[in-house]
């Protein structure tokens, strides 16, 4: 034995400097080095949504891609991603669903100061749980998200999950004008009061949805991510089951969604698990019907001829490992509710509505057209936006949202990852966690989460137009 380790080193400390005295010198800055450097650039671009012959159409692209890089990191490892603004107006990135130091949620004026064209900020978390995410702008969201600012973060699991191919869908829905170029017009005031600007476009990882080819006898994990402005979707895979396994990054108790139908409002991450029983050579269409009466097939899936890959499917488990969420003290709750109103045909809710309408930022033609609790907080986020309520850290917040507007709002929560109880009164089966939930007109959802994550945090609703026109509200944990 080696007494000159018998002082107190840590159990890694002593079998890597055993491992050798190269290694050993190289231990300081392996330090500083752990720390997952990345760097993204926000500027101008061009995409081809119908491929390398197709037009090209004039988008806002973080390093040139739309979507914008897949970032994947490990969770519990930190990482630093320096984010170069090169628009011409502000901008901030946002880690959605990720739960992470307040001052690194992106949003402007509330937890930092917006990027000027030219310069850069450094972001620095380190993600505590493994899923399906994804980042965006905060910053005069609705233009930035429309003209293409999305990407897809994965948190890879510690132990790689048992399954052929591991995919992702990053979807998103544009308005094009005749000549392919993004339709001007952001911010209408119908569509502000309406189901905001959904659009009649819908790509796949950038693409017009070609075929997806698929093996027969595969078992694939399928992480779906609505990145839309607005467009809600309603995923069926014909001739397949898909189970749910993880909904807005968090693992949930595998299941069959109802009627196989797999909903997705903007923002709203489900990975699936699909087991490809198909035949050889089969094809089958994945439709999204979720406005009734415009059902359309968004991809195929393609069986290539080859004999399937396993005569029965895989029987490993499909549930995922769990994330280390802290569990609501549910008998010793803090009970806060939120009503959602205004909207076209909403009972003329905004009424008398208080407090912010001047902060309406420019080029907003509408103003507001919606509030949370009687208060309209229009835009993006600003400094000095008042608290609709405060908790104490470490607290339960059960938390009670009533729709009372005539439209779908799914409703986002930074910071934290919420555990849906109910939804109008019935339980909400198969541990379902989410950090944005979907609310039909009318719904009343209930919900919990431990207030553990100190900050001012933004909860807003997802369709663009319907937060920059005042669905939007802050809350500071102490
Ligand atoms: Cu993805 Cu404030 O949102
Ligand atoms: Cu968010
Ligand atoms: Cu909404």
């Amino acid at each position: 034995m080696n007494t000159d380790f018998s002082f107190a080193v840590s159990r890694r400390g002593f079998l890597v400097a055993a491992a050798g005295a190269a290694v050993s010198a190289s231990l300081r800055p392996a330090r500083a080095s752990a720390v997952d450097e990345r760097q993204i650039k926000v500027a101008p671009g061009q995409a081809r949504f119908s491929g390398a012959d197709g037009p090209s159409t004039a988008v806002w692209a973080y390093d040139g891609t739309i979507p914008g890089p897949i970032l994947r990191l490990r969770q519990g490892e930190p990482v630093r991603i320096t984010v170069e603004n090169g628009l011409e107006e502000d901008t901030t990135v946002h880690w959605h669903g990720i739960r992470l130091p307040n001052a690194m949620d992106g949003v402007p004026g509330l937890t930092q100061p917006p990027i000027k064209p030219g310069e850069s900020f450094v972001y620095e978390f380190t993600p505590p749980d493994a899923g399906t995410f994804w980042y965006h702008p905060h910053a005069d969201s609705l233009v930035q998200l429309g003209r293409g600012l999305a990407g897809a973060l994965i948190v890879e699991e510690r132990e790689p999950v048992a399954v052929d191919r591991d995919l992702l869908w990053l979807l998103q829905d544009w308005r094009l004008a005749s000549g392919g170029q993004i339709a001007a017009g952001f911010g209408s005031a119908m569509d502000a009061a309406m189901s905001g600007r959904v659009g009649n476009v819908v790509t796949i990882n950038g693409r017009a949805p070609a075929d997806l080819s698929v093996k027969a006898g595969e078992r694939v994990r399928l992480r779906l991510a609505n990145a839309s402005l607005a467009r809600m979707m309603a995923l069926r895979f014909q001739g397949h089951s898909p189970v749910a396994i993880a909904i807005d990054g968090q693992p949930c108790d595998p299941h069959e969604p109802e009627g196989g139908r797999l909903v997705l409002a903007p923002a709203m991450r489900i990975d699936i698990v699909l087991d490809m029983q198909g035949d050889p050579g089969s094809r089958h269409a994945v439709i999204d019907d979720f406005y009734d009466g415009l059902a359309y097939t968004l991809t195929t899936l393609a069986y290539d001829a080859e004999p399937p890959l396993r005569a029965h499917p895989l029987d490993a488990s499909l549930a995922l490992p769990l994330n280390p969420l802290p569990a609501p003290d549910l008998a010793n709750v803090v009970r806060q509710e939120i009503v959602l109103q205004g909207g076209m045909m909403g009972g003329g809710k905004l009424a008398g509505v208080g407090g912010m309408m001047g902060m309406a930022t420019p080029g907003m033609h509408g103003g507001a057209a919606w509030a949370i609790n009687g208060m309209s907080m229009t835009g993006d986020g600003h400094a000095g936006m008042a608290p609709q309520f405060t908790l104490e850290r470490g607290a339960t917040c059960h938390l009670t949202m009533r729709n009372e507007t005539a439209w779908w709002h799914p409703m986002h929560v930074h910071g934290f990852s919420m555990l849906v109880l109910s939804r109008n009164g019935s339980p909400v089966p198969h541990r379902q966690w989410q950090d944005t939930v979907l609310l039909a007109p009318k719904d009343i959802i209930e919900c919990a989460f431990v207030a553990d994550n100190p900050g001012d945090w933004m909860l807003h609703c997802h369709v663009a137009d319907h937060q920059m026109a005042g669905l939007m509200t802050v809350f500071r944990v102490n």
